[in-house]
């Protein structure tokens, strides 16, 4: 079955379906993963506002079953648009709190009413566009929205039980053929809206009475798509106040088309206010007819929409003729007819003594200026091809309130502000989507003084177009145009309460000094990189904000601008924080506005400063104290020592080991240290099995001091000597001698070891000691350390000194020698 257009006022008519359906277009256009995750957050989301209120939208989702994870606070089920081919009562019987369940789009052939018996609240029950042939009736909840249309049945699916639904408001019914008595069930019942679709099927059956008995207020009838009117069907009900009728086919032979006979009938009821045909196939005599008879009767308002033209043209002038019409509506109308003489259309619509007139997409190219004062109050003229001309110095639509030119040929708009002059009571235009621009050199400003709502969107204007704008405006729309900038010296608008700048080129957020009463800016999809911060400051009114989807750049200069948009209610930023996000630095790219931080000290240099430097200063100072406390320098010279003398080591050439060495070391002090020597130094070294010479104790009987002190000397590797002031003054002399006379200072410098006991004050070496002078000046000596925790690297660097690793070696020569 093709699918018909569905009327607007059905769709709006029951609140959760229109909901729903916002919702559920949202989420169609995205994948099937990202409805998951969205129906996740979603419905946790309802859960959490509002108890009373479950939604759950599985549609489009392929499923062949009513899925069973549903949550049992399922309040609004909507699983439309899949492959369904029945419903049983366990699918449903634990939801016990389901209000509304659509399923529409399915396969479902047979339904068995008894199946919602658990289902105590349900009263929204949506099957329309099923297979539909039966439904098994059974006493029934009280639905107030039952919809059946477009199925496959063959007689109306009204049930007797259905008589008990005093609560219904919505009814949609489908059928190939129409009894009177099927209705008679429902006949008591007022019901607000019934929708009718009658099944394409060649043996249909219809009573011309069979909806006689219905009672409704709004009536819409859905005719067989695929073949020509030939019902005689009265669609007159009695109660019906508005009726719809869709598929009209009058094309062949005009006087067989009964179609004129119905639209007759109607024209004498004097209830019907509104009568709006759709999806109409005719020809331009039968059109004209149509027209005359909705002119002539008791109706308030005609609309006629989707209308296919053929054959000849022919148009009479009847719009000066007295009319109870007040509303006249045309939209859609396509004709096979080129040839078409316009002036007698634009004369007869332009004088029609009725309020509103719409002539929307039928490519009309003009429209002319009543001849007399006219008393046009809403003219939508949208979607033709009017150019500038239009009502072009035309003074006697002086009560017209609202006009829309919109999506039509306009290009300057200056003319258009001419035009608007003579309308003295205009309050809302609408010319968007057209190619306006407003050149720099214009200096007409005749704006008509009562407008309070102008649409300019999706043209071509430029930052100009704040040079002229109505003085009283409160509604503005310029967005999707070509606007850089909104200059400082605007004429200030004082009432301006709207302001829609989106999808424009501006480069900041307007302070609202010209704007004082303006209290909803849009101003998404511009080139704000970094937005002044005080706008919330100048704009005390401001209730409503759109600003995401521009390219911020998240530096320092934007933290206050994010604090300010954190601050302010979600009510008022109504697209924080989705929608903003930092576009630069590359580094930030596409994180939320609201997540990016940055510490306030990379921002502010005086505070950058000193920071530095106190860091600097406390550093030093902390270094300084560590030196002093834990004697650093002392451990860095140990160290530096203890390196140098390894590597030395790894230098000495293997004959200097085989000298015919005893010992490892030789040490020599004063008989006033021997208690340290003894106690401290020689347990130390000697447990390294280091063979340490002491003159007095491998004392040669027979020979001087000196010749043993010198014997000593040449079997060790080392010689140590333990300085102090008392070895000065009591020892020194006799190495002096010794190493003057064998010249050794430089030859056997490596040799040397010199540990400092006791501080020596320069003054207490005799002038006479230069090369012992020398060797202190140099450093060249291990100091004993008066602190306990640094003994243990003081010995390390003297074993290093004395080489340990050379024992073996030095052992070898000494067996060979012995
Ligand atoms: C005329 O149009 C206005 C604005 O759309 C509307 O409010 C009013 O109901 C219409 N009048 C009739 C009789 O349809
Ligand atoms: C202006 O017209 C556009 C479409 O042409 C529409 O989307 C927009 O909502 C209108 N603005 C106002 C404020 O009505």
């Amino acid at each position: 079955m093709d699918l018909l257009i569905c009327p607007d006022d059905l769709k709006s008519s029951n609140y959760p379906r229109k909901v729903s359906y916002q919702k559920m277009a949202q989420i169609k256009s995205r994948t099937f993963h990202f409805v998951i995750i969205f129906l996740l957050i979603y419905e946790v989301k309802t859960q959490i506002s509002d108890e009373s209120e479950f939604l759950v939208d599985r549609s489009k989702t392929g499923l062949t079953h009513v899925p069973k994870d549903l949550s049992l606070k399922t309040t609004t089920l909507d699983i439309s648009q899949n492959n369904i081919s029945e419903i049983q009562s366990s699918d449903v019987l634990s939801l016990s709190k389901l209000r509304v369940l659509i399923l529409s789009h399915n396969r479902i052939q047979y339904l068995d009413i008894s199946v919602f018996k658990f289902n105590q609240e349900l009263e929204h029950l949506d099957l329309s566009h099923n297979q539909l042939r039966t439904i098994s009736c059974h006493p029934i909840r009280n639905f107030k929205h039952l919809d059946f249309s477009f199925n496959a049945f063959d007689a109306l699916p009204i049930c007797k039980e259905f008589g008990n639904l005093s609560q219904l408001k919505f009814l949609g019914l489908s059928a190939t053929q129409l009894q009177k008595s099927s209705v008679q069930p429902i006949a008591h019942l007022n019901i607000s809206q019934v929708l009718l679709v009658l099944g394409d099927s060649y043996g249909a059956k219809v009573e011309p009475d069979s909806l006689q008995d219905l009672n409704t207020r709004s009536l819409h009838v859905v005719f067989p798509t695929k073949k020509e009117f030939h019902f005689i069907l009265n669609v007159s009900v009695s109660t019906a106040v508005n009726l719809e009728l869709s598929n009209i086919k009058c094309v062949l032979h005009d006087n067989e088309c009964y179609f004129l006979d119905v639209l007759l009938e109607l024209q004498k009821k004097p209830r019907l206010s509104s009568l709006t045909l759709n999806n109409i196939e005719t020809t331009w005599s039968t059109l004209l007819s149509i027209i005359q008879i909705a002119w002539h009767s008791n109706m308030d308002s005609f609309s006629i929409s989707n209308v296919r033209l053929q054959g000849q043209f022919g148009f009479g002038d009847f719009g000066d003729s007295d009319t109870s019409l007040k509303a006249l509506s045309i939209q859609q109308v396509i004709s096979d007819v080129f040839s078409i003489s316009q002036s007698i259309i634009y004369r007869t619509f332009s004088n029609m003594k009725i309020q509103n007139l719409t002539v929307s997409g039928t490519r009309m190219l003009h429209m002319v200026c009543p001849s007399q004062v006219s008393p046009f109050l809403y003219l939508d003229f949208s979607n033709n091809l009017l150019t500038d001309t239009v009502f072009n110095n035309c003074k006697t639509l002086t009560a017209l309130k609202t006009l829309s030119l919109k999506m039509n040929q306009l290009k300057q708009l200056a003319n258009i502000i001419l035009m608007t002059k003579e309308m003295k009571s205009l309050q809302q235009l609408d010319i968007s989507q057209n190619s306006l621009r407003y050149d720099e050199y214009e200096n007409t400003c005749s704006w008509a003084e009562s407008l309070l709502s102008l649409n300019m969107s999706s043209n071509t204007l430029t930052d100009s177009v704040f040079r002229c704008l109505p003085p009283k405006v409160k509604v503005l729309d310029l967005h999707n145009n070509r606007i850089t900038n909104i200059p400082k010296d605007v004429t200030s608008l004082e009432s301006l309460q709207e302001l829609n700048v989106a999808f424009n080129s501006l480069a900041d957020l307007p302070g609202c000094g010209t704007f004082r009463s303006l209290s909803a800016l849009i101003i998404d999809h511009n080139s704000i990189s970094h937005p002044t911060t005080d706008f919330f400051q100048s704009c005390q009114e401001m209730r409503s904000v759109k600003a995401g989807n521009n390219p911020f750049q998240c530096t320092c200069e934007l933290r206050e601008f994010i604090k300010n948009m954190d601050q302010v209610s979600r009510e008022v930023v109504w697209d924080w924080p989705d929608s903003y996000k930092c576009h630069y630095p590359e580094s930030h790219k596409g994180i939320l506005l609201k997540d990016f931080h940055v510490s306030p000290l990379s921002c502010n240099t005086t505070l950058l400063i000193v920071t530095i430097v106190t860091t600097v200063l406390v550093l030093a100072a902390s270094v300084t104290f560590l030196c002093w406390y834990f004697d650093l320098p002392w451990y860095v010279r140990m160290i530096c020592q203890w390196t140098q003398t390894r590597r030395r080591a790894r230098n000495v050439p293997l004959e200097e080991l085989q000298r015919n060495l005893q010992f490892h070391a030789f040490i020599s002090y004063s008989g006033h240290d021997s208690a340290w020597v003894k106690n401290e130094l020689l347990p130390n070294l000697e447990k390294e099995n280091l063979q340490i010479c002491l003159h007095e104790r491998n004392f040669v009987p027979g020979k001087s001091i000196v010749e043993n002190i010198i014997t000593c000397i040449e079997k060790s590797y080392k010689s140590i000597f333990v300085l102090s002031p008392n070895f000065i003054q009591s020892e020194w002399c006799h190495y002096e001698l010794y190493f003057a006379h064998h010249n050794l200072f430089h030859a056997a410098f490596d040799n040397l070891i010199l540990v400092l006991l006791e501080p020596i004050p320069q003054y207490s070496i005799p002038h006479s000691y230069h090369k012992l002078k020398s060797l202190m000046e140099q450093r060249t000596y291990l100091k004993w350390p008066t602190e306990k925790s640094k003994h243990a690297l003081f010995w390390a660097n003297l074993r290093a000194a004395i080489n340990v690793n050379l024992r073996n070696e030095v052992k070898e020569t000494n067996d060979t020698s012995s």
